[in-house]
């Protein structure tokens, strides 16, 4: 038996920055298979832990179905039902995990759980949102956008309205990977870190996408090909609640600001949404909004990626004898 090929993780979209052209097209490839009925055993005898310290709908749904539409089994691991609630490590975790399963999915709280838990697996993580990222939806945005565009993001904007979040840092590694352009407004005192900023400028060198920031949600909005928002309180952030509502008035996706874009934008939302507070019923339930297919294609993006990192290795090939 030869050596188990490299592990791959995908904890940030910076992991996936060189792959997203090709994972585009064959997530659409994926898509278009599963409408005619037809799901390919890509991943056959492969089992997925999915640990998640937050709620989700879409995330673990997604996941779920897709590891079972590849052929493969996914499991649903509470930290309350796991030891790592009760002070098991989570290297220790990793560790015993890559001994059972083929790949582990990881909602957490912290990035730098993530990064450990990545650390200490001999099998892929892939990264299902945390207080830094949240790649996998980001692979569906585009995916959508891709859909929307003809795979073509040249000389299109993409503007953001709301908070400098996790899902702003990772849309703004996607943007810049694929050379979309992007305007982000946020409030000042939300922007999105610095150093994600700086990352994502380097990609934008690399393929020309322009990434401009503002405090002006009516700025960012003008002749937008497309416009997304996300909630103003993220989870871990409920202790902030009353002044990041404070903050964030002014920076409700309605349908002032839709008039500003082109007539042809489409609105973005990653979802779980909070009707009438960061997104209004009329332009979520509107002609522009493209918010279901970009929920759907969580789905068709997540297979890809887990093709890309789970299609290729032998399983139960763990430890070292
Ligand atoms: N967009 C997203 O990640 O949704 P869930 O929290 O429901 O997984
Ligand atoms: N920014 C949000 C995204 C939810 C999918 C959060 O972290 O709660």
């Amino acid at each position: 038996m030869g050596p188990t090929p490299a592990k791959r993780d995908v904890l940030s979209v910076t992991d996936l920055a060189d792959d997203l052209p090709h994972l585009l097209a064959r997530a659409r490839e994926l898509k278009a298979a599963r409408r005619r009925g037809r799901r390919e055993p890509l991943l056959a005898g492969a089992n997925v832990a999915m640990i998640f310290e937050k709620p989700s709908t879409r995330t673990r749904t997604s996941f779920e179905v897709g590891v079972n539409d590849l052929g493969g089994h996914a499991l649903y691991l509470s930290p309350k039902d796991l030891q790592l609630g009760r002070g098991e490590t989570i290297a220790d975790t990793a560790r015993v995990l890559s001994r059972y399963v083929d790949g582990i999915v990881y909602r957490a709280f912290r990035h730098a759980d993530v990064v450990e838990l990545a650390r200490h697996a001999s099998v892929p993580v892939v990264n299902a949102l945390d207080d830094l990222e949240h790649p996998c939806q980001i692979a569906a945005d585009l995916l959508t956008l891709h859909e929307q565009w003809d795979g073509d993001f040249s000389g299109r904007r993409l503007a953001w309205v709301g908070d400098g979040n996790n899902v702003l840092h990772s849309l703004l590694l996607g943007a810049a990977a694929v050379g979309l352009d992007l305007v982000a407004a946020t409030p000042a005192a939300y922007r999105p870190r610095p150093e994600v900023v700086e990352a994502a400028q380097a990609l934008a060198r690399r393929t020309g996408a322009n990434l401009a920031f503002t405090d002006r949600p009516a700025d960012a909005a003008r002749g937008a090909d497309a416009l997304y928002t996300d909630v103003w309180v993220s989870m871990g952030d409920e202790a902030e609640a009353a002044a990041r509502e404070a903050a964030f008035r002014g920076f409700c996706l309605d349908d002032a600001l839709v008039a500003r874009a082109k007539p042809t934008a489409v609105v973005l939302h990653d979802l779980p949404a909070h009707r009438g507070q960061e997104i209004t019923d009329s332009v979520m339930d509107g002609p522009h909004s493209v918010v279901w297919d970009q929920a759907e294609n969580r789905l068709h993006a997540q297979k890809a990626i887990l093709e890309l990192l789970l299609g290729g290795r032998p399983r139960g090939r763990r430890g070292r004898r």
